[in-house]
């Protein structure tokens, strides 16, 4: 996992200076990261999890983590884009059902998944608004979310959530067998410190928010020492 936070957030930094003369020369993102996380492994580290104050989260399926742009213009992600657009709940409130079900806050203590959202605004969705106003740009990362549907896809492929540990190439078979490419797959380490427990897996998407497969390269995020096997906890 911290190695490709890390990855983003050097591209983060490098970039930080150019991302006002990208916003007025109206640059397009070339494509969208989605990162999807399997809460359970979140809720059974150290860090723990916290339902959020309102609506009830699928705890059993992937949830969405990320949805950020990408620029190969820039060469890389950009954060925190000062478009001046504030974030405000009322453009979103057809898509709350299905964010509180899909896009939750898990973060402790208990919150309102509106200040993740707002967060998540504030720090990606704004560095999109040449392709999506706030409603698109949540719209999109549902839309997507749905269109992967990752519990079954590695289901499909004998991959399942009961606590066993696969193969990352098992993981990468089944995901480019879908046609998806080459995804970046990470985790975190297990009570021990030693074996990796899958935490979220990163998937490309159109700047039409649509699933594609990935144009670049993959990254392994996950711990070697255990054969490259990863836990998928129940
Ligand atoms: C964006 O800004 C927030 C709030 O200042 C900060 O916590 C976050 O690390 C920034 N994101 C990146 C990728 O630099
Ligand atoms: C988990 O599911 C896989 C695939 O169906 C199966 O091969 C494995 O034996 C199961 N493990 C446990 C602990 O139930």
């Amino acid at each position: 996992m911290k190695p490709f936070h890390c990855f983003l957030l050097l591209t983060t930094l490098s970039l930080a200076s150019l991302s006002t003369i990208a916003f007025t020369a109206d640059i397009k993102p070339d494509y969208f990261f989605i990162s999807l996380k399997w809460p359970k492994t979140q809720c059974k580290s150290k860090e723990g999890c916290c339902l959020p104050k309102k609506g009830s989260p699928s705890l059993n399926d992937f949830v969405i983590h990320e949805f950020q742009a990408f620029y190969s213009s820039n060469g890389g992600t950009i954060a925190n884009c000062t478009t001046g657009t504030k974030f405000q709940p009322s453009k979103i409130a057809d898509l709350v059902p299905s964010l509180q079900k899909y896009w939750p806050s898990l973060s402790c203590p208990s919150r309102d998944s509106k200040k993740l959202w707002k967060e998540e605004w504030v720090e990606y969705g704004t560095c999109a608004e040449t392709l999506f106003n706030q409603h698109d740009y949540f719209a999109a990362a549902l839309r997507v979310y749905k269109q992967i549907n990752l519990l079954k896809l590695l289901a499909d492929a004998g991959i399942k959530p009961n606590g066993t540990y696969y193969p990352g190439e098992a993981i990468n078979k089944a995901i480019a067998k879908a046609g998806l490419g080459e995804i970046t797959v990470s985790c975190r380490e297990d009570e021990k410190g030693v074996n990796a427990v899958l935490d979220y897996i990163t998937f490309c998407a159109s700047n039409k928010g649509k699933k594609i497969k990935c144009p670049g390269h993959s990254f392994w995020i996950c711990d070697s020492t255990n054969g490259n096997k990863v836990k998928f906890p129940y």
